[in-house]
């Protein structure tokens, strides 16, 4: 069966204090079933974060790393370093990194060799803008990000890693895809990973959505199929959304 996640990306948000009080509230109302909840911290607040976290279900990730192992990178922050703070999951590919900071597939695909080999779980994003939706390129340019950065993986690395699908122009936006629009392209990857790996390995691939997930669409999202929960940003920082979001899964 294949893991039911929702992963919070608190982006370059919250400080130190702000952060731990987010994370101990979460810790509180997790509950011990079936749903992994993974809250994605600035590198700064990971190993603080990692000390408050005590329930089963609830894991630390970051929201980057670096393309490489060590050395003279200023400013850079390994995967390496990331594990040793006690963080299980590593967000790769965030639709931010690669507008902004212009990361490309081939970039992309390094860090996730790092990520695997430091024994972090990539969370590995992939998305179209809306350009390319509305040209509609949207279905080829997924597939050709999942092709470039983890089809070259071996099957024992792949079947670690998990997905999310994350409509540029929904992120941040308040417009999510719909339910039918979320549903179509997971199974469009979940079909894409079947012809790769075949049908079992894609069968227990974890494709998250992400883009404007709140409350009160998330049990709409996560009812389809093949959505296996979420991959959150604006939503994550206050508690009662985040665990909104969370307990979306009890009432499916
Ligand atoms: P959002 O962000 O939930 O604020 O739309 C999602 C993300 O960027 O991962």
């Amino acid at each position: 069966m294949r893991k039911k996640i929702v992963a919070g990306n608190w982006k370059m948000n919250k400080t130190l204090a702000d952060g731990i009080e987010l994370a101990k509230t979460v810790n509180r109302q997790v509950e011990e079933n079936s749903v992994i909840v993974v809250l994605c911290t600035p590198f700064i607040h990971l190993s603080e974060v990692n000390k408050v976290i005590t329930k089963d279900s609830l894991f630390l990730g970051a929201q980057n790393c670096s393309s490489e192992a060590s050395g003279a990178f200023t400013g850079e922050v390994s995967a390496q370093m990331i594990r040793s703070t006690g963080a299980d999951y590593v967000i790769i590919g965030h639709s931010e990194r690669r507008s902004y900071y212009h990361e490309v597939d081939s970039l992309l695909n390094k860090k996730v060799k790092l990520a695997l080999e430091n024994d972090l779980i990539p969370i590995f994003c992939c998305g179209e803008i809306l350009k390319e939706r509305q040209a509609g390129n949207h279905i080829q340019v997924v597939k050709t990000q999942i092709k470039n950065g983890l089809f070259d993986l071996p099957v024992e690395d792949f079947i670690k890693v998990v997905i999310a699908y994350e409509p540029v122009w929904a992120i941040g936006t308040g417009v999510n895809a719909t339910a039918e629009q979320a549903q179509e392209m997971h199974k469009i990857i979940r079909d894409l990973i079947a012809d790769r790996y075949g049908n079992q390995i894609a069968d227990n691939t974890s494709i998250l959505y992400g883009g404007s997930c709140k409350p009160s669409n998330a049990k709409e999202l996560f009812t389809n199929p093949d959505v296996d929960g979420g991959l959150i940003g604006g939503a994550s920082l206050t508690s009662s959304d985040f665990m909104g979001i969370v307990n979306a899964f009890t009432e499916i």
